[in-house]
């Protein structure tokens, strides 16, 4: 049982959570996740740890709404409970002074980002950042991220903020203007993922990137993680879920993630129809998830 201890709306349909979980606040490393689920019936979902507080017990998560159990969470009122949070789990990531590194986040992927880079940051790197999202009431964390970052550039599809552009926009001018990078770290949609390392492998800047995969066990059991990298099959779970960008295969990654999409959809109006959240939820979700 893990008791929710504060719960905070970033923007439209993203909200942080700092949840009771002590064991996991204590162990928990960069890059690492819990899996979660609300109640006995509930669906078990991946979300990483956005940050924790070893000494209060505490783990933050920030969430997107995109279907039921998401919807579900944020319906949730500090004093509730979560019945179940396992971890952390995952590899951490793998930390050391590289250089100069270029973190680049999209969207929710600016939520696992955040550790990383802090960790990175601590570790010794200049850290540019990059973040990007579809349009301004939708960037989240840019003041945290503006803070441990020597550099940060804003990008939205729609211009409303910062440079018009996508994210691979003002990458590839860094890389023209031969700006020194070591090492890249992108978050994001595997759209966004794909592109970032078709930009980075012609010049061999190393490029990880953290997948987002459906996942059951999360121990490596059910196999519902897969993902080729080099033409070998790896686990997300277990394996990752960072993986060399230039080794995964990202069009079979996009159709797996599309494998559930009208159970998925069915589940979300189910819940919206016997909870009368109505219509609103439903539109925000098919919106965020792009399937209208
Ligand atoms: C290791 C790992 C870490 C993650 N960390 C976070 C995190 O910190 N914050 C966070 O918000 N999410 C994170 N995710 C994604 C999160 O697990 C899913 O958004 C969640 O499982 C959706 O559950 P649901 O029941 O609400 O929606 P579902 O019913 O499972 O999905 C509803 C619809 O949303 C689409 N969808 C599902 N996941 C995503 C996604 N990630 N992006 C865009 N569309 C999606 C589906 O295609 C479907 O159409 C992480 C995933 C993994 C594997
Ligand atoms: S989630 Fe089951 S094998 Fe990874």
């Amino acid at each position: 049982m893990h008791k929710i201890l504060k719960m905070e709306v970033l923007g439209p349909a993203v909200f942080r959570m700092v949840v009771e979980a002590a064991q996991i606040a204590r162990k928990r490393k960069a890059g690492q996740f819990i899996i979660l689920s609300i109640d006995e019936y509930g669906e078990r979902i991946p979300l990483t740890i956005a940050d924790a507080d070893s000494e209060a017990g505490t783990i933050t998560l920030i969430f997107q709404v995109v279907g039921k159990t998401t919807t579900q969470l944020s319906q949730m009122k500090v004093g509730d409970v979560i019945e179940n949070i396992v971890g952390p789990l995952g590899k951490p990531t793998h930390i050391e002074n590289f250089g100069t590194v270029v973190c680049i986040g999209g969207g929710i992927g600016i939520a696992p980002l955040f550790p990383i880079t802090q960790a990175l940051k601590k570790a010794g790197n200049k850290i540019i950042t990059i973040l990007g999202a579809r349009s301004k009431d939708l960037l989240i964390l840019e003041n945290e991220m503006k803070a441990i970052s020597d550099e940060t550039i804003v990008t939205t599809d729609d211009g409303s903020y910062g440079e018009k552009a996508l994210v691979t926009g003002p990458l590839q001018r860094m890389i023209d203007a031969g700006e020194r990078i070591d090492f890249c770290v992108a978050i994001g949609p595997a759209i966004m993922m794909k592109f970032v390392s078709k930009t980075t492998e012609p010049y061999g800047i190393p490029t990880f990137v953290s997948i987002n995969t459906i996942m059951i066990d999360g121990t490596g059991m059910c196999g519902g993680c897969r993902v080729s990298v080099g033409g070998e099959t790896k686990f997300a779970c277990v394996d990752g879920p960072e993986f060399d960008g230039h080794k995964v295969d990202f069009d079979e990654l996009t159709n797996r993630l599309h494998s559930y999409n009208d159970e998925e959809s069915k589940a979300l109006k189910r819940w919206n129809e016997a909870h009368g959240e109505g219509c609103r939820m439903i539109r925000q979700a098919e919106n965020l998830s792009g399937e209208k």
